[in-house]
This record gives C-alpha cells, structure tokens and sequence, in this order.
C-alpha cells in the first residue's frame, strides 16, 4: 500500500452519529483490477454502489493501535461500474468506545468525543498500463448515516427511516501513517446462524427470545412495520431463578440494540458492535412477535475448525460444545476474558491457560501472531507485560501467571504448528520479561513481591476473596521457572547461546527448593509436578491425589491450578481420579455448569448455585473460556494424542491413550497440517479395541509397549 492517501474525519460537532463517508467517480472504461484498501479509528462498514465489500464485519479488528493499525485489501472489479458510489460508515469499535468497567467518566468522556476517521485508497489498473488512485483527502463528503448510535458495550441505534441529503466536509489532520499494517490476524466474520428456538413470557411478563446457545456476535430480526415503529432488544446470557430475563451481571455494559423501522418488511443486524448472550428481551416490538423472525449470527475470527472430541457421555459432549463455543465467542480478533460485560479485553491469564486447547480446537496460529506481536508492541519499558493485550494504561503489568503469556503461548503454537517464527518474532518480548522478573523480585532466584492475581477464583480462598489460598509467591516463583525453561527451550531452536539462562534456571529450581519445601493446596501441588520443581515428582502427585481423595474428589484449584490438574494425575498414575474429576456432576465440577443447562464454560464453577441463585452480581460470566482448557488434557491423555517436542507440528506424533472404565468409549482428532490425526478406543468383548490413524512417523504406546509406526491407520486389542 502506498501510504498517501489523507486520514479524513467529519467537519462537524456530531458526537453519536456514526458518519457515512461518501467519493461519487465516474469510469470510462471498466479497469482490470481495483484494489480498496481500507482503514479506520473505529470499526467501518465500505459499501460500493450499494454493495457491501467484503464479507469481514468489524474491520480493522483491535490491536495496539498506536503502533500497529491493520488495514485490509479487497478487490473490488466486479462492484464497479460507470458512475460509481463508494459510502464507508465508520463507528467507534474498540477505538473509541468508553470502556465502562475500567476507565473514570472525564477518561470516557474524552473517549466519546474522538473523531471517528477513514483512511482509504482506490488503486484502478486498466488493460493499457494506466492506473488511477482514488484517496481520501477533501474530495470525499460526508452524511450521518442511519447508525445513529454505535459502541462496543452500549450496542446500537439504527434509524431504518432516516433520510438527508446534508452533506458535510472532511477534515484532514496530519496523523501520519507509520503505525499502518497489512491484515495480520484472521479476518472477523459472520459464521452459521442459530435460529431462535422458542418465544415466551416471564412471570414478570417480558416477552424473551431463546436462541438456545449462547453466542458472540448479534441477532438478525425481519419483520413487517410502519415507518417509526421502534423495536428495542436487551441482551442478557441466563434467567434468574423464577425464570426473569437477568442482566446484572453485565455491569456497565447497556447492551441494546434500538432499531427504527421504515415502512414494509424489513431485516435488520447491527452493524458496528457486538454482544453476548443466549436470550433476548423484546422491549419494544411492533405486533406479535414469532420465533422465526429472528436469528443469532455468531461473529468470530475465521479460524479453521481443526479438533473433535466425542464419548460415549452425552454431558461430557456437551461440555466439549460448550468449549468450543467458548472459544468461538471469546476469539473476536483478540482472545477476550468474556464477550458480553464491561470488559471483553485480551486477559493474558485466561488466553494463556487455554492457549493448547485452543490451538486444537482450531487453527489459532494466525491468531495468536497477531495478538503476540501486539503483545510485544505493549510491552510496558520495565519488561512487564500489560494484564490485557491490547493494553488499556488502566489496568495494570506484572502478575506471574498472566505475563507468562509471553513464554506459554508462543511456545504453544511452535509445538502445535511447528513453526519457529513465532519464537523468532516474540524472543525478544520473553528476554525482556524474564528479565524484568529478575530485575523487580525481592528474592533473588524467585519471584516475590509485587502484586499478582494469585490462583485467581481458587475454591480455597478465603472469604470474600477472590484468589485461591495458593502461596502467590509459590505461584510466582514456579512461573519464573516455567517460563526460563521454555525461554531457554525456544532459544535453543533458535541456535542461541542460552547457557547463561540455563544457569538461571538451575538456580531457580534450586532457589525454589529451598524456599518451598512443602506444598500446602492442590495448586501447590500441581505447579511443583508440572513444572518440575519438586525434588520427588511422583510422590508429590501422589500427595496430590491423596488430598483430592480426602476432600471428596473435589477440585479446589483455580486459574492457574486447574489446566494443569488432571495432566498430573493421570501422567503420574492417577488416572482414574482424573477421570472422576472431569465426570463428576455435582458442584465443583466441569459437569455441574453443564447439568444446569450451560452452553459455553463460566466464569465460576458455580455461576448458577445450586440453590439456584447467582455466584455474585459482579463477577460471574457465562462465557468465561478458561477452565475449558480442560479439553487439551482429552485430547493428549484420555485419546492420548501428543506432539513431540524434537518434532513439534505433529511432524511426529506419540499417541498414548489412558482410557477409563466409566466411559464406554472416546474418540479424538486434530487436523494438524500434515493431516488428520485420530485416536479412539472402545470396550469391548471384555478388552479395549483402539483405532488410531497418524498423518506421519509415530510412537503408538498401548498397555505400556511401544510401537513405532509409518503414516496410516492401525488397529490394537489390549487389556481391559
Ligand atoms: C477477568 C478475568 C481476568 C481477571 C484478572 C477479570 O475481570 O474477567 O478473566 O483474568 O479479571 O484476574
């Protein structure tokens, strides 16, 4: 792209109106080739004579705008003609939306009053050589279009009736143009549409729209109306437990569409935000309103579908749908906590702790590079990293578990896809972490001190708390650990000299030691295993298993416990209480959410109690991804599919499955890139049959004894 175009904003005084830039050309001849390229401060929504270009939604996506703004490419050929109309409305997005949950009113204020900009070039290319560049500058025009309203959290108003002819002029400040970048991330589109799937009335006589899933992204209506009518929609994720529609839990976030019809049928979405939820209230609507009339449309990025899990449980199937709509609503451009309330912000915690799920579920390579190098783009100067990526200056840096984003993920995605650019792209991001730790911690070898989340939600907490009971020094001092080893791991694909990170390492580990001979919670325990800090592994694990034995098979570990848990157990012989753990269905379990009927992971075990009644108002998402995580422990141990970290990408494969009497069968598979990999075991005729298919060189381990095997599919009996 050649960066001359001018950035144009509206000359008016307008703040809610979303304004509708306008550039009438006419052509002689059709060109060759035309090439739009777009970007905006906001989120926009370019239409040439009429049609929509594209089929993405909320571009230019969110990313640390100051440094990196992403622009995108379309070609257009086929939408021009001889007189031509070229209409982008443009919206605050994530630019400018004021975040309620975090930021003070004169902080928001500021945020309304941001200009909403373009940033535009036509390139035309005809058969005889010539080009033209059509660019933003002070030919394009400007009209309020019919969004009369728009913001990421508040939602939308769209006035179908709206017409005017006033045209405004654009100004043409000198914003430069060095942070602009080519689409780096997955494009932001609309996926398969979930039709409501019944109407009613609550006690309290709102009529409420069930779509029967919960989503991300936003409901499409058609009705018949005059021209004002209004319809106006609240968006909310449960019931409360006398069956009312509950939006409390959005805090900040007002999450309403008001639409203004025009005379005769009509279909309406919004165009320039997006919500969470399941259940829609009709506030406001013309006649009698059916099911039919309305459709949710999921908006997520548009990764590939790579991984499926099915078992002979229906709830443990359930779960599995529920995870992946987790991750479907939680990975819009950037890998959010929760899609619905005042936050919706890329928590490193919660996409570290997921990252391997993740990366099976769906091709999340191109995800993770985009948001990773924004992440290092928002590197604070001390070498913390910002609690959310893209960063908002509010929130803080530094918590151990949330900045190990920087070693985790990056990691994660060169052992899924095998591919050493991410750690080239983001070693130098982990130096400077690893050395911030170092720089900032009160005892040399570990991490104490500072401020950290802790074992953030932890069943153990003490009252009225929301981190675990989990030493958060112990949790940070493991974490160093973890992330020099995968430090000095990446370094050495890379051919670095890492012997003085070695040294570091070694010296952690026998720092920790010292300092943490005893491990006091679950979280403790796991963290020593899995993380190999304990002087003796097994009867750590041991300990572990014993503790969960006592307490009733109950799980007590948080954030940063939980994805680990059951790999310990069943790495260390535990596997049947790992099994236990995922199919227990009373309260805490994975299964408990789904017995009351979720359809994504929430943010507490308990989000609906038994009783009922809600965890809290103020804290309690149902479309919280991270103890979804739990899906890479039944991919790589339950199916038994692993990478191998000599030949990471699935170049070659160990498959090792532990299967369970409690299940009558399970079955895995990931499209890796060198193809399908699929394990699956069953009981039968008293022993276990096992049909496992390999896309390349494998170590397939059944009942201890290994077999190494070529690309293909094989069949084994073993024991029961
Ligand atoms: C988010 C979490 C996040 C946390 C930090 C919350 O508000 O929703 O998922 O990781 O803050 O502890």
């Amino acid at each position: 792209m050649k960066k001359q175009a001018k950035w144009i904003y509206p000359k008016w005084e307008k703040e809610d109106v979303c304004p509708v830039f306008i550039r009438d050309f006419s052509l002689e001849e059709t060109p060759k080739r035309a090439v739009l390229t777009i970007t905006a401060h906001g989120v926009y929504e370019a239409c040439i004579n009429g049609e929509k270009v594209g089929d993405a939604v909320l571009m230019p996506g969110f990313t640390s705008y100051q440094t990196r703004l992403q622009y995108q490419e379309y070609d257009v050929t086929p939408l021009l003609a001889e007189e031509n109309r070229l209409e982008v409305t443009v919206g605050p997005g994530w630019y400018s939306s004021p975040m309620p949950g975090w930021i003070d009113k004169e902080e928001r204020e500021k945020k309304k009053k941001e200009p909403k900009a373009l940033y535009i070039s036509l390139h035309l290319w005809w058969n005889d050589g010539r080009e033209q560049v059509i660019e933003s500058d002070e030919s394009f025009r400007v009209k309020e279009s019919k969004v009369r309203f728009s913001e990421i959290y508040d939602g939308e108003t769209y006035d179908a009736s709206f017409e005017s002819d006033e045209t405004w002029e654009v100004e043409t400040p000198e914003w430069g143009t060095d942070n602009l970048i080519p689409q780096q991330g997955e494009w932001i589109k609309e996926q398969e549409r979930v039709q409501a799937k019944s109407i009613f009335v609550t006690p309290k006589g709102e009529t409420v729209v069930d779509f029967g899933q919960e989503v991300t992204g936003y409901v499409s209506f058609t009705l018949s109306a005059q021209k004002g009518d209004r319809v106006e929609i609240s968006h909310g994720e449960v019931l409360d437990r006398n069956g009312n529609f509950y939006t409390e839990n959005y805090r900040g976030a007002k999450a309403k569409i008001c639409y203004i019809c025009r005379d005769g049928e009509q279909t309406y979405h919004p165009k320039l935000t997006f919500f969470g939820f399941r259940y829609i209230r009709l506030d406001v609507f013309p006649g009698q309103p059916k099911a039919e009339q309305f459709e949710a449309v999921p908006v997520h990025s548009d990764m590939k579908r790579t991984g499926w899990i099915r078992t002979s449980d229906s709830l443990l199937n359930q779960l599995f749908s529920n995870i992946i709509w987790g991750q479907k609503g939680n990975f819009l451009d950037v890998p959010t906590d929760c899609p619905q309330r005042d936050e919706r912000l890329g928590w490193t915690g919660d996409a570290e702790v997921f990252c391997k799920t993740a990366s099976y579920n769906f091709d999340a390579e191109r995800f993770f590079e985009k948001w990773l190098a924004d992440m290092s783009a928002d590197q604070r100067p001390d070498g913390s990293i910002p609690h959310v990526i893209p960063d908002m200056p509010q929130i803080n840096s530094g918590s151990a578990a949330w900045d190990d984003a920087a070693a985790i993920c990056p990691w994660q995605m060169y052992l899924t896809y095998g591919n050493k650019e991410i750690l080239r792209n983001q070693f130098s991001c982990m130096k400077k972490y690893i050395d911030y730790i170092g720089n900032s911690t009160e005892t040399p070898g570990l991490w104490t001190g500072g401020t950290h989340y802790g074992d953030w939600l932890g069943l153990d907490a003490p009252e009225g708390s929301y981190r675990g009971s989990s030493n958060e020094d112990f949790i940070a001092s493991a974490h160093y650990a973890h992330s020099v080893q995968l430090f000095v791991k990446a370094g050495k694909v890379l051919g670095e000299d890492m012997t003085e990170y070695e040294k570091l390492y070694e010296t952690i580990r026998q720092t920790f030691r010292e300092h943490f001979p005893v491990y006091h919670t679950q979280t403790e325990h796991v963290l020593a295993v899995w993380f190999e800090l304990a002087e003796n592994l097994q009867e750590t694990a041991d300990a572990l298993a014993e503790m969960i034995q006592k307490c009733g098979v109950k799980l007590q570990t948080g954030f940063v416990g939980t994805p680990y848990l059951l790999h310990v157990l069943s790495r260390y012989g535990h596997s049947d209480l790992a099994y236990r753990l995922l199919l227990r269905r009373e309260y805490p379990s994975w299964l408990y959410p789904v017995e009351k009927g979720a359809t994504t992971i929430w943010e507490h075990w308990d989000g609906i109690m038994q009783d009922g009644g809600f965890w809290s108002a103020d804290m309690n998402s149902f479309n919280h991804y991270a103890y979804g995580a739990v899906a890479d422990w039944i991919y790589e141990e339950a199916a038994g599919i692993h990478t191998v970290e000599e030949a990471p990408g699935f170049e070659k494969i160990r498959i090792e499955p532990h299967p369970d009497t409690s299940l009558d069968w399970l079955e895995a598979s990931i499209d890796t890139r060198r193809g399908r990999v699929s394990s699956k075991w069953e009981h039968r005729d008293g022993g276990i049959r096992y049909e496992i298919t390999v896309p390349s060189d494998a170590v397939i381990v059944i009942d201890k004894k290994e077999r190494t095997v070529k690309k293909g599919s094989y069949l084994f009996f073993g024991k029961q």
